[in-house]
């Protein structure tokens, strides 16, 4: 096993699994429409890049960046790193995530998106961690309901560690339990 990792969560096969599920579903849903596929930096680039390869129909990318963690903790307060490039006025919005937690930060984007006239917003996340929910929000699509435990690979980091393990870990008590 990889040093400082306690047990794989979702292997490498179960996540193209996912993707492939997921994949499909979305391209069902959104044939015809103005797709734009917004993605949140960086834990949800490795997702993205998998999940818009098993999307069938027309679609748009987009990144935005922003910044809520100290280490393994939500500070609650959400920071705007990275604006959207394309106009998001009339397009409809899936918002790319690696792991909806406490649901601060996609709750936060809906909020300026919807400001902005997207004609609707969606929610596609990876990982689902329902134990932590703060805000009023919810995955209208999830890759995989997961126990309320510190997770890393697969983009998902600890202090920028970790993000390119090919598979989801946890993380191992240890390494932050004397920071
Ligand atoms: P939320 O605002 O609490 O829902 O957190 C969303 C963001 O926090 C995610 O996009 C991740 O970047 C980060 N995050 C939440 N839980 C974990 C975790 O278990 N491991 C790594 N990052 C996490
Ligand atoms: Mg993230």
């Amino acid at each position: 096993m990889q040093k400082g990792i306690e047990k794989v969560l979702v292997s490498e096969e179960e996540i193209k699994e996912i993707c492939k599920r997921l994949g499909e579903q979305i391209s069902k849903d959104y044939a015809g429409k103005k797709l734009l596929l917004v993605s949140v930096l960086k834990g949800a680039v490795v997702f993205m890049a998998d999940i818009m390869r098993n999307i069938t129909c027309d679609c748009e990318i987009d990144f935005m960046a922003v910044s809520s963690y100290s280490g393994t903790k939500t500070t609650g307060v959400v920071k705007f790193k990275k604006d959207l490039d394309i106009n998001p006025e009339g397009c409809d919005i899936l918002l790319v995530e690696d792991i909806l937690d406490s649901g601060i930060t996609l709750s936060y984007l809906r909020g300026v998106l919807i400001d902005r006239h997207a004609a609707s917003i969606k929610v596609c996340a990876f990982l689902d961690k329902p134990a932590n929910r703060q805000a009023d929000i919810k995955a209208d699509y999830v890759g995989k309901v997961i126990p309320d435990e510190f997770v890393v690979g697969y983009g998902l980091d600890y202090n920028e560690k970790y993000r390119n393990l090919p598979f989801v870990g946890v993380l191992s008590p240890e390494v932050y339990s004397n920071k």
